[in-house]
């Protein structure tokens, strides 16, 4: 890296549907989903050095498990590069939410290293470092609204959603494994065929609203199960004047639409005053000048 340091934000991620259609032959699932960034970042901060480095505002995360780490490491073994950099990342999204925390700092990870280190790899080349460094990372390349299928390496853009403020509860509940475990509970009775995702895409091509009562996700069904005390989490959160409350991702996060900003703040503050862990977000879209991988 020869230029000045520079930061990029990684931002965080709700599914408004997520339905899972079935177990392939490799062990993932082909799933279809309607993904939104939100406002609600991390920031990595680049830095000229002698090696690879990463450093964090939480220390256990500083290890080679970092996806962050993972990505450096891709990189360069993708193109020979063997510049230093060293990465600071300033962690805010919970951690194994269900917000894609970590694949949104990979994939901003990757964004950033095209820059620092001056490589211009293929959109193709990217998207296959993205997918091998987890499902969620090739989405973040896009990020905005997309239609996610596949295991997550077949991303569509889709036209602004007409959504606003989105409340996300994230219950600090950890499950080893999380991701892994919840698609081994998943059973075919929860299989889906995508249909309800295609609809909202072609309501939000469209140009119409974005009705609360179409997000859906697959996990809702084993979630209170897998999760200790999240039953009495979505409970509180319906008690609050939530009425369509969904997991995020493989969760624990639920999400509920607010509508309007004053809605939103209220049910933020009512469920912090609960002492739980809950977040006011708004829909997040990058430049629609920022070139696209692929
Ligand atoms: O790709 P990622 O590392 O995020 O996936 C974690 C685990 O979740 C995988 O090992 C797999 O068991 C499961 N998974 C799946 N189908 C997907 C994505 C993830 O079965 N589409």
């Amino acid at each position: 890296m020869t230029g000045p340091e520079f930061q990029i934000q990684a931002h965080a991620k709700v599914n408004l549907t997520l339905e899972v259609l079935g177990r392939r032959p490799d062990g993932y699932h082909n799933l279809v989903s309607i993904m939104q960034t939100v406002d609600l970042h991390d920031r990595l901060t680049f830095a000229p050095a002698a090696g690879l480095e990463l450093a964090c505002n939480v220390p256990e995360l500083e290890g080679e498990a970092n996806l962050v780490w993972k990505a450096m490491c891709a990189v360069q073994a993708a193109t020979e590069a063997k510049h230093g950099i060293r990465i600071t990342l300033e962690k805010r999204i919970p951690t194994a939410a269900g917000l894609g925390g970590g694949s949104s700092d990979a994939a901003a990870a990757l964004r950033g290293l095209m820059r620092a280190w001056n490589l211009a790899l293929s959109g193709d080349a990217l998207m296959r470092i993205a997918l091998d460094l987890g499902s969620d990372v090739p989405f973040f390349l896009y990020e905005g609204t997309a239609l996610v299928q596949g295991r997550g390496e077949n991303v569509v853009p889709l036209p602004r959603a007409h959504m606003d403020w989105i409340v996300v509860l994230a219950p600090e509940i950890q499950l080893d494994g999380k991701t892994g475990q919840m698609f081994r509970l998943i059973s075919p009775e929860d299989y889906s065929r995508g249909v309800l995702s295609h609809k909202l895409a072609g309501r939000i091509r469209a140009g119409s609203d974005m009705p609360p009562q179409f997000m859906f996700n697959a996990f809702d069904s084993i979630a209170d199960r897998a999760f200790p005390g999240l039953a009495a989490c979505r409970s509180a959160f319906k008690s609050v004047g939530a009425r369509e409350v969904v997991l995020s991702g493989a969760g624990p996060s639920l999400i509920a639409i607010a509508p309007s900003r004053e809605i939103g703040l209220a049910w933020q503050l009512l469920l912090k005053s609960r002492g739980m862990r809950a977040f006011l977000c708004r829909a997040w879209w990058p430049d629609p000048a920022r070139a696209l991988p692929g």
